[in-house]
């Protein structure tokens, strides 16, 4: 092999650079030519690539974000698309082509190796940690932390002012993000996708558990996390029911997207150097199709498709201890 090429895909996901960086240097060191294509796929369909050096990379392993750009390319899933990136990977001579993203990435690389000769192999780069078959994604760490340093500052407000916070974090439509930062900063209630059969079960769930905890505690401050997308009519529509239920003030607050943002967390920078490096390697040694993925501190390659396929689960020992931590909290 001779060319290598990666991209950046979907939602960017702190410690993405630093994945950059370890290709780049892992490339370097095994003497091929490596090439980062601009804005996702779109810089595949445009021709739009860097030659990258090492002096491309230096400094970078602690930015946020990434230097090659991302985008949500959807016209990419059309066979033409296809075919015209795999026009222009063959005309540049590219061998492998890296993928950091998450799983819409994942869907738009195997869309690819149906039109393409060449190697194709994902890196989990996203802050949801929503990929089957790798403990964590690249990022994940890092949007907990920050999630995190929010909801300990709502708590100061929250206690002055004896009132219920609702923090929305992010995740799509898991609740990775949302369960660990409730853990870590001792939130009052947790509501995760994967926990919630029915809203208004939880609701009823929710009102009862605040009264219970006024009642034992005294005051009125309770920190509800919750991940986006969970409730139908938003958060701000569920502060005001808790609001007139609780007779309590219940302010919403949405974290966003500051989450994905900020310098990575060493966990962060560390998997995405292991994966990137890894990813070369797996690369020169023929594989295609296939996900770097680390579980139990061991590199490993994983097909693909089961990345979306299956789904990923919480931790049950985390959500035992969520939930033990609930109820010990209402108890007279
Ligand atoms: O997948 C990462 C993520 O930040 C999700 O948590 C969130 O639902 C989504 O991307 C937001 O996407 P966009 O930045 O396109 O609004």
């Amino acid at each position: 092999m001779r060319k290598i090429a990666m991209l950046t895909s979907g939602g960017d996901a702190p410690g993405m650079n630093a994945c950059i960086r370890a290709i780049v240097l892992t490339s370097l060191r095994y003497g091929l030519e490596v090439y980062g294509y601009k804005h996702g796929y779109n810089g595949l369909l445009e021709q739009e690539y860097l030659n990258l050096r090492a002096s491309n990379v230096t400094n970078i392993i602690q930015r946020g974000g990434t230097i090659l750009r991302s985008a949500r390319c959807l016209t990419f899933m059309s066979d033409d698309a296809a075919r015209l990136a795999a026009k222009n990977l063959d005309a540049l001579g590219i061998e492998a082509l890296l993928v950091i993203g998450g799983d819409g990435s994942f869907r738009g690389a195997h869309h690819l190796s149906q039109h393409w000769q060449g190697q194709v192999i994902g890196l989990p780069g996203t802050i949801d940690n929503d990929i089957y078959g790798t403990d964590a994604t690249i990022g994940y760490y890092t949007a907990i932390e920050t999630a995190l340093d929010s909801i300990d500052k709502v708590r100061d407000t929250a206690d002055a002012f004896e009132r219920i916070f609702l923090i929305e974090v992010m995740g799509r439509n898991a609740g990775f993000i949302g369960l660990n930062a409730a853990i870590a900063s001792g939130a009052d209630q947790v509501m995760v996708p994967e926990l919630t059969r029915s809203c208004e079960d939880e609701l009823k769930n929710i009102i009862d558990h605040i009264d219970a905890v006024k009642r034992r505690r005294g005051n009125n401050s309770y920190i509800v996390v919750i991940t986006e997308n969970l409730w139908p009519q938003g958060v701000t529509q569920l502060a005001q029911t808790l609001t007139e239920e609780t007779e309590i003030e219940c302010r919403p607050v949405i974290l966003g997207h500051v989450q994905r943002g900020g310098s990575p967390v060493s966990q962060d920078r560390v998997l995405a150097t292991k994966m990137g490096a890894y990813a070369v390697e797996a690369a020169l040694e023929g594989k295609s199709g296939v996900m770097v993925a680390e579980v139990n501190q061991q590199l490993s390659c994983c097909p693909l498709e089961t990345s979306w396929q299956t789904q990923k689960a919480l931790d049950p020992y985390l959500v035992k201890i969520q939930q033990d931590l609930f109820d010990l909290l209402k108890r007279p």
